[in-house]
């Protein structure tokens, strides 16, 4: 499938982007694992999150087909999973793979996880190293899936370090931690998204925050609950720089998850000088939600702050669309973790980039970006959904047409992303091939 894009246009009216990715897996893992029935709404039907929800079905779990992102979990308990029949296929879901490993750990039966081309280049010594650390025993292919986890091993629980900010690796360890004897402890580098230790809150568990360190008790038990999943930030992030860069637009965004966990895109882009204002902010199941208006502006070129790198991880991508039509240069270092996405992010949007005649230099851990005005061109995707997504918008300041290649991945994340933004006013075609 390709995106036919006509240059030009402008975002106008209110829409809800779907239901946020990383709070829908969690949803799906802890509903099923909690005693009683929870019900879930705003459940993102896309591929990764449904990839989840199969897996916990071959694992004996009742949940019923989700309708318009609604569905319910008939919660099996802690210690009610059934070893699945055959493989757990997680197709492209990084965020599947690796916060199972940490749950099947903890079980007593053995199980193997599996995922496409792109999930099996994927690194997972990462989540690897600490569960051993806790007697997890788990074989991979070099460091990457198919991840085979043997069950009945005793955990016990660790303080881990982490060396990278990865809010995969943390959940994945304090998932362990639930079937783990005394505290698991993890500290990140910097802030990661805090979505596990919200929710685990939601279902009843303890999880204490103090000064960086993140901890809980195993052998617990976490009760059904009703999740109201907000739209996703990482989803939204596309209109949010759609409307930036395109004059004429005013975008209203309902609904959007604005955990601070999760709100570079907004710092990044307003430094830049985006208008974006947060309306009628409240606190939705544990999670901060909001409006978010956005209207053209005129963007200028920044070094993004370091520290924004973790709470904006997967909007860089979008942001260097951004940068491609600010005024100067834009920075981004200390973004290494880019490279290890469903593609090397930072080669993927060079490599777009250059197709568009936007000036770059790629550095190791980045890349530094001349703003200019976008040409038209043919865009790889590299089977990354966000690649796709990303350089589709930036068709609303391109001086011609641009194709973008091979983008069925789009729907891992943002199902019906064509027609929204359609309805927004982006010239897109899909051509289906
Ligand atoms: C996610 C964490 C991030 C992010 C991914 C979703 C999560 O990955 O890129 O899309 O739901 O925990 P890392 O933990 O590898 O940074």
């Amino acid at each position: 499938m390709h995106f036919y894009l006509e240059p030009g246009g402008k975002l106008t009216g209110r829409i809800r982007v779907p239901g946020d990715k990383s709070m829908s897996h969690r949803a799906i893992m802890l509903g099923s694992i909690a005693e009683g029935r929870s019900s879930v709404s705003g459940f993102l039907q896309g591929e990764d999150a449904l990839a989840t929800l199969a897996a916990f079905r071959q694992m004996g779990v009742a949940i019923s087909d989700p309708v318009a992102g609604e569905l319910t979990i008939d919660g099996v308990g802690l210690h009610g999973l059934a070893p699945p029949e055959c493989v757990m296929d997680v197709g492209n879901s990084g965020t599947s793979i690796r916060l199972m490993a940490g749950l099947l750990a903890g079980q007593r039966f053995d199980s193997i996880l599996t995922g496409d081309q792109s999930l099996l280049r994927r690194p997972m010594a990462r989540v690897i190293t600490p569960l051993s650390q806790m007697g997890a025993l788990i074989s991979s292919h070099e460091g990457r899936p198919p991840l085979e986890v043997m069950g009945g091993r005793a955990l016990t629980g660790i303080h881990y370090d982490m060396p990278v900010a990865s809010a995969q690796v943390k959940s994945s360890v304090l998932l362990a931690g639930l079937y783990a004897s005394g505290l698991t402890s993890v500290t990140e580098p910097a802030p990661t998204r805090d979505h596990t230790e919200r929710m685990l809150r939601g279902f009843g568990y303890p999880v204490v925050t103090d000064d960086g360190v993140i901890q809980l008790q195993g052998g617990g038990t976490l009760t059904a609950t009703d999740i109201d999943i907000p739209a996703d930030i990482s989803s939204a992030a596309f209109f949010l720089v759609g409307a930036s860069i395109a004059p004429g637009s005013d975008l209203i965004l309902e609904h959007v998850g604005v955990n601070p966990t999760r709100d570079g895109v907004i710092t990044i882009l307003r430094e830049m000088g985006a208008d974006i204002e947060i309306m009628s902010e409240r606190s939705v199941g544990g999670e901060p939600v909001a409006d978010i208006r956005v209207r053209y502006a005129p963007l200028r070129g920044i070094e993004i702050p370091i520290e924004e790198v973790p709470l904006a991880i997967d909007e860089l991508p979008v942001i260097l669309v951004a940068a491609a039509c600010a005024e100067g240069v834009t920075v981004l270092r200390g973004a290494e973790e880019l490279r290890v996405k469903e593609s090397d992010r930072i080669a993927s949007m060079a490599d777009g980039l250059n197709q568009l005649g936007i000036t770059n230099r790629v550095q190791p851990d980045g890349i530094e970006v001349v703003g200019g005005e976008p040409s038209g061109g043919v865009i790889a995707t590299h089977y990354d959904h966000r690649v796709a997504m990303s350089f589709s918008m930036a068709a609303l300041r391109a001086s011609d047409r641009i194709k973008v290649s091979d983008c069925a991945h789009v729907a891992t994340s943002f199902p019906g992303f064509a027609e929204l933004a359609v309805q927004t006013g982006l010239r897109l075609e899909v051509a289906e091939e």
